[in-house]
């Protein structure tokens, strides 16, 4: 056996060890997911650009698993530079290599290579998210992970449905070469130009209202809100006109539920929030709204979407709405 063969061997056997004892301390199901990440086109604010994304798409797919279940992902990365992937809120006990954060626990899945990574789910229950953990890249790589209770395991509320809602950032420029810039500099990254609630900046940003996130719902159903707040830096209100929202979960975890009409989120948190569809027939904006208490420069734009009852109704009004820090618009 040459020194090559040697060596090769040593790194299968290598592997096969790291893999026997990633699959010992696995439990619960194993899901197997790829995720392929690439730079892809979009339009948006009446201009195409490129971006990095997962499986071409803004946000990224949703992966879902039971409490305790293990995830084992394969990131392909087909984007220029190196990468990790981040659970957010999986808690990893004793499984830091995999847990994503750049030159901390991981070195950066580099451009055309792959890396399989073994996500423990333990204790964790309801929303969490994954996210790239380089750089500002989590901007555009990302997607929620739902986790379910335990098979034959009831939620602690009763809902019909639920929706996946993350709220999001759109750059103008190129945000890996503004966050180049700006370490070469001193200076700031320049600000988003808008905000998005599942890919979408909404009817209040040029070009945008074709194509505005609508919710479509059945009168008198209660739905469960999966919401992630993707945003970098800005704390977001949000809510929805007319309807109440009873917080039941945060960050992986239920809570003692409280009703309230707006919620406000914080960069990288969950929320799960449930709406029952109680009100006139109509369509009724979800609205974010960011919190500012700076005078440096800000996005101070509101993004929207439309919560859409099914069945015929005389349609006067899209409900309008205000948030603490927003405006009122009137259409
Ligand atoms: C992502 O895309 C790859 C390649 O098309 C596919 O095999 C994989 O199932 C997709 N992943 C998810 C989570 O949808
Ligand atoms: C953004 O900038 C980075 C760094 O220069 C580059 O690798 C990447 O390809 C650029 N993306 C697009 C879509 O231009
Ligand atoms: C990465 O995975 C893809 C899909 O499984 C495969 O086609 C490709 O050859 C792999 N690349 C590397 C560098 O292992
Ligand atoms: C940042 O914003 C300033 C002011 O609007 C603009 O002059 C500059 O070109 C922007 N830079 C980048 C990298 O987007
Ligand atoms: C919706 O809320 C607005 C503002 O609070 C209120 O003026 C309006 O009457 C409400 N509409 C309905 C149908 O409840
Ligand atoms: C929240 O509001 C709903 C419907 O109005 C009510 O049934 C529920 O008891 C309220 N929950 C709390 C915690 O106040």
């Amino acid at each position: 056996m040459g020194a090559r063969e040697k060596s090769s061997l040593a790194v299968f056997l290598g592997f096969l060890f790291t893999f026997s004892l990633l699959l010992c301390m696995a439990k619960g199901d194993v899901h197997a997911y790829t995720l392929v990440l690439q730079e892809t086109e979009f339009e948006r604010l009446c201009e195409k650009k490129s971006i990095l994304v997962a499986n071409g798409s803004f946000p990224g797919p949703t992966l879902w698993a039971h409490q305790g279940d293990t995830l084992v992902v394969t990131v392909v990365n087909n984007g220029n530079y190196g990468v990790t992937i981040h659970w957010h809120g999986a808690r990893q006990m004793g499984n830091p290599w995999h847990d994503g954060p750049e030159y901390v626990t991981q070195c950066p899945i580099q451009p055309k290579q792959n890396f399989t990574q073994t996500v423990l789910l333990d204790k964790e229950e309801g929303t969490l998210w994954w996210h790239a953990h380089s750089d500002w890249s989590r901007a555009s790589v990302h997607g929620a992970l739902i986790i379910y209770p335990k098979p034959g395991n009831e939620h602690p509320y009763k809902h019909d449905a639920e929706q996946t809602i993350i709220l999001g950032e759109w750059y103008e420029k190129n945000l890996t070469e503004m966050v180049i810039n700006a370490m070469r500099t001193g200076g700031d990254v320049n600000t988003s130009v808008a905000y998005t609630i599942n890919g979408q900046p909404g009817d209040f940003y040029q070009c945008s209202k074709e194509s505005t996130f609508r919710m479509v719902v059945d009168p008198g159903k209660t739905y469960l809100l999966r919401i992630t707040s993707a945003i970098m830096n800005e704390e977001m209100f949000f809510g929805i006109a007319n309807h109440t929202l009873t917080l039941v979960g945060m960050d992986g975890a239920y809570l003692e539920q409280v009703n309230t009409s707006y919620i406000m989120i914080a960069p990288g948190q969950t929320m799960d929030v449930l709406v029952t569809t109680d009100q006139e027939p109509s369509r009724y904006y979800m609205l974010g709204s960011p919190f500012v208490d700076t005078q440096a420069p800000t996005d101070r734009t509101t993004p929207s979407a439309i919560l859409h009852y099914n069945g015929g109704y005389q349609l006067l009004h899209i409900l309008i709405y205000t948030l603490p820090a927003g405006q009122i618009r009137i259409c």
